[in-house]
């Protein structure tokens, strides 16, 4: 997204508290059964999100892919951020706070943690090599050990606009299923909810939707030529 170009530039430091916003438990979404909706679906066909659900929902952007690899193995280089580079043409880089190396392993790094906060830099939304940055924070990990999350691995990132949601909101969770025979089904996507900013970001839409399925085509090429 661009306007975090713009309020990073505007909001030299970024708010000091930061609350989550709950998971609406009272509706539990069937993730593993979740698949993508046409392209431009009305609100009422968008994917939901754990922190907001479908209230509110304008546009999403969605893409499915069959990785021949188990779940652990795509979720572990999801969430390897600090590798992002060698394989990811969207989200070129990712800054992670400090001390924080998610390739290191395990015992070595502090690991990736839920509120854990996260710059994105992304490639190809404005064009000509222009980068873009986006404040996330983690939201979901789920890695299917609880009876809750049987069936699928979960982990899902939000925006965070700066402005409490007011400019923009947006989550994007990735959801793994595995079929059984080696093949798991990677499920990404991201809604996008109202905010002052929403409307312009929804004309980024179609091209969103484009660096998406490349990212999704990226990780199943780097994880199917780990899983080799
Ligand atoms: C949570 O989900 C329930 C059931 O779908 C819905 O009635 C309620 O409005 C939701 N709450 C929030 C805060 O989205
Ligand atoms: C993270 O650790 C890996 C493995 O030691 C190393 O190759 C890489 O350069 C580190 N990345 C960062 C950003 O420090
Ligand atoms: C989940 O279970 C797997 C397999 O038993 C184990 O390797 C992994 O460490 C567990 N993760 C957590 C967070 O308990
Ligand atoms: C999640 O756990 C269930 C039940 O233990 C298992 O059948 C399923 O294959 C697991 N899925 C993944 C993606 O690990
Ligand atoms: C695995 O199962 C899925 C769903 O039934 C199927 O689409 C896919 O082609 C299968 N893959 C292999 C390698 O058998």
């Amino acid at each position: 997204m661009i306007f975090p170009l713009l309020l990073a530039l505007l909001l030299l430091s970024p708010s000091p508290t930061l609350s989550l916003p709950n998971p609406n438990t009272s509706a539990p979404i069937p993730y593993a059964s979740l698949t993508c909706p046409p392209p431009h679906s009305p609100p009422s066909l968008l994917l939901p999100t754990p922190s907001y659900g479908s209230t509110g929902a304008v546009f999403g952007i969605c893409t499915s892919v069959l990785v021949s690899a188990p779940a652990r193995l795509i979720y572990a280089a999801l969430l390897d951020f600090s590798a992002y580079d060698r394989w990811n043409t969207f989200i070129v880089s990712v800054a992670l706070p400090p001390g924080v190396n998610s390739t290191l392993p395990p015992g070595q790094r502090p690991g990736v943690y839920p509120g854990m906060r996260m710059t994105l830099i992304s490639s190809g939304i404005l064009g000509s090599g222009l980068h873009s940055t986006s404040e996330e924070v983690i939201t979901v990990l789920s890695d299917n050990n609880s009876s809750s999350t049987e069936g699928y691995l979960l982990a899902a990132w939000r925006y965070d606009d700066l402005l409490s949601g007011l400019g923009s909101r947006a989550e994007h969770p990735t959801v793994l299923v595995d079929l059984g025979n080696g093949t798991t089904r990677m499920l990404s996507y991201e809604t996008y909810y109202e905010g002052l900013f929403t409307g312009t970001v929804a004309l980024l839409q179609d091209v969103l939707q484009e660096r998406f399925e490349a990212q999704a085509r990226d990780l199943k090429a780097y994880v199917e030529g780990i899983a080799k």
